[in-house]
């Protein structure tokens, strides 16, 4: 618990979860941001960042699989309190999702308590990120659900279990889907389309990849 007296809230740093198609950009995001980065990455597709010279990348694989919640936990921990890290990285959290239940399941053959443990394993960790008051972000695949009626509505969400997600992304600031159109790359903030989103930062409902952390001076 942390008590902020009248008038002197810290203001944390922003959290962002965004998700979207293979190849779309979501791990060269951490590029945008300027300052030292530590990215987590569990689904392999660090190639991205090979020529990044402001980037620790902790690449986690099947050997850690079998211990990844306490090791995901202690690295996390660790960067929280090197004051050296601007920003932490998760990349993606569909694939540490996945292999965090299996560890789960192989413990136990309690299926829906196994689901629970998840969320709550999930939940925790979005708010020990929080708690380090870094920027952070993190990204998963998407589902396409295909377009369902007239205005294709909640067409996309991000992959992961429905409470999970809901528990690890509370804590976030912005929620978004990165997509490419046109060959930009394009991300959208706005509930209103029916997709998982949110943005509780600002106004604005569709952006460019390369606005994330910093919206254009025209619209600060
Ligand atoms: N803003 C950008 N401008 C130009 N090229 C980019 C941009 N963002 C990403 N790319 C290029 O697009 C390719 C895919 O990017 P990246 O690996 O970041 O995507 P990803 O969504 O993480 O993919 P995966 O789902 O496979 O992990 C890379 O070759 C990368 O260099
Ligand atoms: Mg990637």
């Amino acid at each position: 618990m942390i008590v902020f007296e009248p008038g002197k809230v810290v203001p944390a740093g922003n959290m962002y979860f965004i998700y979207g198609d293979g190849g779309t950009g979501k791990t060269s995001l951490s590029k945008l941001f300027k300052g030292n980065k530590a990215v987590l990455t569990f689904d392999g597709s660090y190639n991205a960042l090979a020529d990044t010279t402001d980037t620790t990348v902790i690449a986690f694989d099947n050997t850690d699989a079998p211990n990844l919640q306490r090791l995901v936990w202690r690295s996390v921990n660790k960067l929280i309190n090197e004051e050296k890290y601007d920003f932490i990285m998760l990349d993606n959290v569909t694939a540490l999702q996945n292999w965090v239940l299996e560890n789960i399941d192989g413990a136990s053959k309690d299926g829906r308590q196994n689901y629970q443990k998840l969320q709550l394993w999930f939940r925790d960790l979005g708010m020990l990120l929080r708690s380090s008051k870094k920027t952070v972000l993190a990204t998963a695949h998407q589902i396409d659900n295909g377009s369902n009626g007239l205005d294709g509505k909640g067409r996309f969400e991000a992959d992961m279990n429905a409470k999970t997600f809901n528990g690890f992304t509370a804590p976030f600031d912005v929620v978004g889907r990165i997509y490419k159109k046109d060959g930009q790359r394009l991300i959208d903030l706005d509930t209103e389309n029916g997709n998982h989103a949110k943005n509780r930062l600002d106004e604005r409902t569709l952006i460019k990849a390369e606005e994330l952390f910093e919206p254009a001076e025209e619209e600060k």
